[in-house]
């Protein structure tokens, strides 16, 4: 390791305090990142000053204390809007998660659905832009249609998402197409810019899932032109039970009310009621907005990873390790690894979801937990995806930039280790 990559890595790793962390007496590899990201510090020390020193709720009162945590909380969303370059922060709407992003909108937008219409998903869906689809679709007879990945449809076996049948799928009949920005199985990026090109030219608006998306690669939801992006805070650094949902102006100007409740109000009477302007028509109840507030500190410790020398330095190291994880994982017959990059130019995050023939998934992480490293395995939510790959479970790698070639290496020799234990 070079001197400048071993100082930034030294110097990320310090601000991570889980980082430093022994489980059964080794030291933790954590290779979760998928699932969940570790803290900062500095978002750990947000969140304890702020309930501290901050903590009344927001919105709702003359007094002090209420203003510092409604400042907070209003300085996060134009952090939100910042850092994913919305037009305002009227777009930006605090929710508290992925799923409870993708279910605001499949809830609100498919009321107006009817029978037949078409709600077009991925083949390589997360549960939560799966499911909540179906809810919606139930209620009103819709129908759901999947753009295939190469495995769905017998064109290959990368994972990859078949692009060239979204013209063919996007019938007059298509009311809403729900896209994923990175599939936390595969890894693999999904050319979302042309896609909503294409739906774009046909008036159909178009949801991102960017649960990964948002956390490996730099979102522009302008440059996108998505309608809706969601993503969650607790993938990003931030904290657990916060999400975002991006969406545009007209649109949710358009849509009902999703919950009711205080502060989604502009006037009530036991009659009818009056809705609050946009963020907070989406925003019912006492939201989480400590947890919103930490996503200030959050994004900033995101953007010091991608940014400037440091950003420069991780991301190549990533680069290697991503490469390395490849190189050992393909060259290996009896791995079957989800989601090849075809091509140099398919982007692949270092999420490697994979089995090993003969030993099931489960009994890999129990052991590999033993020599201090967290991996995930089961389903990972994608139960379609990863049934499509003739798999009902899998073993999960994923990195983040605080993550090290050494453990990249120290994790292959413990997966040697653990599969002599098990064949
Ligand atoms: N969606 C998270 C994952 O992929 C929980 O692990």
């Amino acid at each position: 390791m070079s001197g400048t990559l071993k100082d930034i890595i030294a110097r990320t790793r310090e601000k991570v305090p889980a980082l430093g962390l022994t489980m059964n007496g080794q030291k933790l590899v954590y290779l979760d990142n998928a699932a969940t990201t570790q803290k900062p510090k500095q978002v750990l020390d947000f969140i304890q000053k702020a309930l501290t020193e901050n903590n009344a709720n927001v919105h709702r009162s003359m007094y002090e204390l209420s203003d510092r945590a409604t400042t907070a909380y209003e300085a996060a969303r134009k952090k939100v809007c910042e850092f994913i370059n919305a037009p305002s922060v009227e777009n930006i709407i605090f929710t508290s998660g992925t799923t409870a992003s993708i279910n605001l909108v499949a809830d609100t937008f498919c009321r107006s659905l009817s029978i037949g219409d078409v709600i077009l998903i991925e083949a390589d869906s997360h549960h939560s832009n799966i499911v909540p689809w179906q809810l919606a679709a139930q209620r009103v007879g819709a129908i759901i249609k999947v753009i295939p990945t190469d495995i769905f449809c017998g064109r290959g076996k990368s994972g990859r998402l078949v692009v060239e049948e979204v013209e063919k799928l996007l019938t007059d009949r298509v009311k809403i197409l729900a896209l994923t920005h990175i599939s936390n199985i595969t890894g693999l990026h999904n050319p979302v810019k042309e896609i909503i090109s294409v739906a774009r030219a046909k008036k159909i608006p178009v949801l991102v899932d960017g649960a990964q998306g948002v956390v490996h690669s730099k979102v522009d939801v302008q440059a996108m032109d998505c309608d809706f992006y969601a993503f969650s805070a607790h993938k990003i650094y931030g904290a657990t039970g916060v999400g975002v949902l991006y969406g545009k102006k007209e649109l949710l100007e358009q849509l009902p009310p999703y919950m009711g409740g205080g502060d989604m109000v502009e006037t009530v009477s036991y009659e009818k009621t009056t809705y609050a302007s946009l963020p907070l028509k989406f925003e019912a109840g006492t939201p989480n907005f400590i947890g919103a507030a930490s996503l200030t500190p959050a994004l900033e410790f995101a953007e010091y990873l991608f940014s400037g020398d440091v950003g420069e330095t991780l991301k190549a190291e990533e680069q290697k390790i991503t490469q390395y994880m490849l190189d050992i994982l393909l060259r290996d017959n009896d791995v079957e690894l989800y989601g090849t990059p075809e091509t140099q130019n398919m982007g692949k995050s270092p999420i490697f979801t994979f089995n090993i023939k003969g030993i099931n998934a489960g009994d890999i992480a129990q052991l590999l937990d033993k020599m201090g490293i967290a991996v995930r395995s089961g389903m990972m939510c994608a139960e379609p995806l990863l049934n499509s790959f003739g798999a009902t479970s899998a073993l999960r790698a994923s990195f983040a930039p605080y993550n090290t070639m050494e453990e990249a290496e120290y994790f292959v020799s413990c997966l040697n280790r653990a599969r002599k234990m098990l064949s």
